[in-house]
């Protein structure tokens, strides 16, 4: 059943261009302007840009500098000063802001759900509004809720403080993509939970944009979460002017200016792990066993295998224990005490610098690669991280010294035009 025989994309999980149609549209800013009541200055002045359909894009940039006001201009949330917004050809700055709101999904910070309506209701919002019959809604709360791994049964009928931090996350995703709308807007929608649970929503919403194809405009403080989600990142200035509009790449390794090498800060190197996927490394086989096998046929598991070691999953094929031999000897056979807890594994959309950080956790030399509901696919092992790592760097002094060379010779160029033009003068003169 592992998906691991078909083919991985060739890049990263971002570019999709290739794939599916998108069901997103494009987004035009064009002159957006906000100036607030009784302020001396727009908080938000004169943007133009243009989100193509499809794509993810991250706002990134200091506290304060109109990230929100923008973002919630597209909805009309707030409403424009001046300039238009046009969304997919259509010029929606004058339309009305409750249609134009059922065709732009919205999650924020803390989820944002109703405390006094069910993870059904809250899922249902929009759909209900927007008219459709009592069995769709139905079927379409579950497979909203499985979308983002959630199960119905258990999950529908709970109210939001019933739920951890993270699964509040997801179902305000559930619930921004309910009424299946072609754009979704998403304001710090992580900010509020621990990093590991941040870590596995992001790898989330990374394979929900692979099956849907959404246009998404996604806020957020932190660098690393952009390069990690963004096919283009625009870092923003005061006033929301745009201090560079492109891919992470190229803001990795070429920073417009001092603003942005600020914010892309040091080790731009390491962050470059953020930019390679375990799809794009091997993940191998191991040897595994469940718990429900015969202790006997997992002795001789261990026996033959070339690494005393194996990988134990439990009943749902889950990885859960990592099992030596000589933990069992010492355990006198009991799986319940043998063994080390499986702490983090990771999916093929999860980054390098995940998987590392699993390894590290897990101190187990790799890490369990899952899919689709935590179910064991492979490993990564610490050499395969450790070869991409240097390839990594290696890649960067390659460019950097390239980037030194263009440096000298156009200083050279300089030089010679400048020594050019003064003798080309004296020469001139009669
Ligand atoms: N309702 C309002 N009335 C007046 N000024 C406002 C209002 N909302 C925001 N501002 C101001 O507009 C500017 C931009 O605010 P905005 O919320 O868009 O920033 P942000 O980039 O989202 O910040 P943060 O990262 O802290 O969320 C700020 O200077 C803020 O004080
Ligand atoms: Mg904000």
């Amino acid at each position: 059943m592992p998906e691991s025989s078909a083919a991985p994309p060739p890049r990263g999980a971002k570019q999709s261009p290739a794939g599916p149609k998108p069901s997103g549209a494009t987004i035009v800013l064009e002159n957006l302007t906000k100036r607030y009541p009784g302020s001396a200055t727009p908080a938000v002045d004169s943007v133009n840009m243009e989100i193509k359909a499809g794509e993810l894009v991250v706002f990134v940039g200091p506290s304060g500098c109109g990230k929100t006001t923008t973002m919630k201009m597209i909805n009309r949330l707030i409403e424009p000063t001046s300039g238009r917004i046009r969304i997919d050809d259509e010029d929606v700055t004058d339309m009305d802001p409750v249609k134009l709101r059922r065709k732009i999904g919205y999650a924020i910070q803390s989820s944002g759900l109703f405390p006094h309506m069910t993870v059904a209701q809250n899922i249902a919002l929009v759909p209900r509004m927007t008219g459709w019959s009592k069995a769709r809604i139905g079927a379409r709360v579950e497979e909203m809720l499985d979308l983002v791994g959630l199960d119905a049964g258990e999950f529908q009928g709970r109210y939001p403080r019933q739920l951890s931090g993270g699964q509040q996350q997801r179902v305000g995703v559930a619930r921004a993509l309910a009424a299946d709308p072609p754009v979704l807007l998403m304001d710090e929608p992580f900010g509020a939970v621990d990093p590991i649970t941040r870590d596995h929503l992001q790898d989330e919403l990374i394979r929900l944009q692979h099956e849907l194809h959404k246009t998404i405009v996604f806020v957020t403080h932190d660098f690393d979460e952009a390069i990690k989600l963004g096919d283009r990142i625009a870092v923003l200035r005061e006033r929301s002017h745009i201090a560079q509009f492109d891919t992470p790449e190229a803001i990795l390794t070429n920073p417009a200016d001092d603003f942005v090498s600020g914010f892309v800060g040091a080790g731009a190197a390491l962050k470059r792990l953020n930019l390679t996927r375990v799809r794009d490394v091997p993940v191998v086989d191991f040897p595994t066993a469940t718990i429900d096998d015969p202790l006997q046929s997992i002795f001789d598991k261990l026996r033959s295998g070339t690494t005393n070691e194996l990988l134990l999953l439990d009943r749902h094929h889950r990885p859960y224990k990592w099992l030596r031999r000589g933990d069992l000897m010492r355990a006198k056979g009991s799986l319940a005490r043998a063994g080390t807890l499986v702490h983090d594994t990771v999916t093929r959309d999860a980054t390098l610098r995940d998987a590392l950080e699993a390894v590290l956790t897990d101190n187990t030399g790799r890490v369990a690669v899952t899919g689709r509901r935590g179910v064991y696919e492979g490993v990564v092992d610490m050499e395969t991280l450790m070869n991409s790592v240097q390839q990594l760097l290696e890649e960067d002094r390659l460019d950097a010294v390239e980037h030194q060379h263009e440096l000298e010779e156009q200083r050279a160029h300089q030089t010679r035009q400048e020594q050019e033009g003064t003798t080309g003068g004296q020469g001139g003169r009669p």
